[in-house]
């Protein structure tokens, strides 16, 4: 019986630090960890085979963190877990890290928000600027100081995160939609 070789964590993690050595450059580190991304959530290797040995509620979220290897310092982190139907979190951004998602089933709705100062330069208000919905094999990235939130639009949707420092190392902000604000924090949050 012949055997299909599965793209494995090892191999993802491998192609991940080739993205960030070979890119000093922001936008170039995360189009290529993007495409690395990408080839997972197509290809579905390891997080298929975690899900067809244990189910769904066996995705680990947190997956690995990398030593060596980072934006903007070393700690890329890998998060892979499943999401109920209208999961959801508030507006937020990663700091001075960056994240990249990729959809392998199900879809997820992504929201884009920044400042608008058309009431006043010290009136700034919280607005939406553009939604649109990741279908598997589809991967996009938030770069810092981007805000976001994120909607499982789906049953059941399986993400895959690359961030590109630890989140739960960086100081950033949640975003208070109806007050026009934002809180600082440092972690999960
Ligand atoms: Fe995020």
């Amino acid at each position: 019986m012949s055997t299909v070789a599965v793209y494995t964590l090892d191999e993802f993690v491998t192609d991940l630090q080739q993205a960030f050595s070979s890119h000093p450059d922001l936008v170039g580190r995360a189009n290529a960890v993007a495409e690395v991304l990408q080839h997972l959530v197509s290809v579905g290797g390891w997080v298929q085979e975690l899900i067809d040995k244990g189910g769904y509620d066996a995705l680990p979220g947190s997956t690995y963190a990398d030593p060596t290897h980072g934006h903007p310092a070393a700690g890329f982190h890998i998060t892979c877990g499943a999401q109920k139907p209208g999961q959801a979190n508030s507006p937020h951004d990663h700091g001075a890290g960056w994240v990249a998602y990729g959809t392998y089933e199900g879809a997820i709705e992504q929201t884009r928000w920044g400042w608008d100062y058309r009431d006043g330069l010290l009136r700034p208000r919280l607005v939406a600027k553009e939604s649109f919905v990741q279908n598997p094999g589809e991967v996009a990235y938030f770069l810092p100081g981007e805000i976001h939130d994120t909607k499982n639009v789906a049953e059941r949707t399986v993400v895959v995160r690359v961030e590109s420092q630890k989140v739960a190392t960086l100081w950033r902000h949640r975003y208070i939609k109806d007050g026009n604000t934002a809180r600082a924090f440092l972690g999960e949050g």
